[in-house]
């Protein structure tokens, strides 16, 4: 399908509704372009699955559908060539809450655990709150393409002080899709110094074109010591049903993982919510490589129009954009200063990294029209 069309059937206006992005647009004056969801309705035939369900009337004990292990297991298999067997799976009610119950389950208290920053601020406010030590290890930023500074990470490792790295691949805000050798030197560095590696993979299925997506998991070397956590929440916006995945093959680690979802009492799948993941993985292929065409050109359109001015990561997966108002921030926060002088709601860069003040991640999984609409405004702020 064509990007016209696709944004013509399915891009909602979600002006009127409960959207926690555009409630706060509404409530701001603002064109929001902030949070990571999408300005798009689902494929036709999951809306017609979930209706189908919801008819049929009967909600009582629910086991997930039968062939749910294959239908995931098929599609990361055939999309990245990544194999999971489905007794590595456990589920959580989103990535934040996995990453918090693998924290809780697989560290100590004592133990460190570095991030890779500019970061989604959630990885580290999580560590905090289950009372472990966060490092930092701040990225290379060449001209908005942000890599790993591994003589860094190599000297927090020699400390001993750190058990696991929490990684972000696809990385929000910074949009990098790592390359193979990129993860092998990670991993390996990993590998030698007995750090767990914690891969957050749920912007996995929104990869720009000439990308490879290469999952954590693929690498059969280090798998003993890598946890992943996937959903399709981002790749088909279904953030409303809280549903994802963690996939553990190291079984003393899953074990560990297992005990203490027991304890908590939280280990149980939710049918209901894994049903529109399901048919995703069914039905929503082509809807997928649609929306990341859409989004692909509308980081093609804002990049011709502003990198003259802005300094902007590269997109090469996700729909989030990290951008530089550089001297044309005139404000302690270049969110604020977009929000009062272009009415533009933007995620702040001071949240990922209290360095980027000046940065700002920007959201393109929209219409290309709001994308003209945000261009617009940001360019407002070079005229005056
Ligand atoms: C990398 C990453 N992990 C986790 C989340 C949050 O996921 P959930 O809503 O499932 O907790 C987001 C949301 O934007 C994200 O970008």
């Amino acid at each position: 399908m064509n990007n016209k069309t696709f944004v013509e059937n399915y891009y909602i206006s979600r002006k009127k509704g409960n959207s926690v992005k555009w409630q706060r647009g509404r409530k701001e004056n603002c064109l929001p372009m902030w949070i990571a969801d999408m300005d798009f309705k689902d494929d036709e035939r999951v809306i017609k699955a979930l209706q189908d369900f919801i008819a049929e009337g009967d909600y009582g004990y629910t086991n997930l559908p039968q062939d749910y292990y294959k239908v995931f297991c098929d599609w990361h298999e055939r999309r990245n060539s990544v194999s999971y067997q489905p007794e590595w799976i456990r589920f959580t009610k989103g990535a934040v809450d996995a990453m918090y119950q693998v924290i809780y389950s697989l560290t100590e208290e004592k133990d460190g655990i570095l991030i890779a920053t500019p970061l989604y601020p959630p990885f580290k406010a999580t560590i905090k709150e289950c009372g472990r030590k966060v490092y930092e290890s701040r990225m290379i930023n060449n001209d908005g393409y942000f890599t790993f500074d591994y003589k860094d990470i190599e000297r927090k490792f020699k400390t001993g002080k750190i058990r696991m790295f929490m990684l972000c691949s696809p990385h929000n805000p910074v949009g990098r899709v790592f390359k193979k050798g990129e993860l092998e030197e990670l991993f390996d560095l990993c590998q030698r110094y007995k750090v767990l590696i914690c891969a957050d993979e749920v912007h996995s299925d929104i990869i720009m074109p000439d990308q490879q997506f290469i999952p954590a998991l693929s690498f059969k070397k280090y798998r003993n010591q890598i946890i992943t956590i996937t959903a399709a929440s981002k790749s088909f916006s279904l953030a409303v049903f809280s549903h994802c995945h963690v996939i553990i093959p190291n079984k003393k680690l899953r074990d560990k993982f297992i005990a203490y979802q027991r304890h908590m009492h939280c280990g149980s799948v939710n049918a209901f919510n894994a049903l529109p993941t399901y048919y995703n993985f069914k039905y929503g292929e082509e809807w997928l490589d649609s929306v990341n065409n859409v989004i692909y050109e509308n980081y093609d359109y804002l990049r011709e129009k502003l990198s003259p001015y802005f300094e902007m990561t590269t997109l090469e997966g996700s729909y989030l954009l990290f951008l530089n108002l550089g001297p044309y921030n005139k404000s302690d926060s270049a969110a604020k200063y977009l929000k009062e002088e272009c009415q533009l709601l933007v995620n702040a860069g001071e949240t990922f990294d209290k360095d980027c003040k000046d940065w700002v991640r920007i959201n393109l999984a929209t219409s290309p029209a709001n994308i003209k609409k945000a261009v617009k405004a940001l360019k407002k702020i070079v005229k005056d």
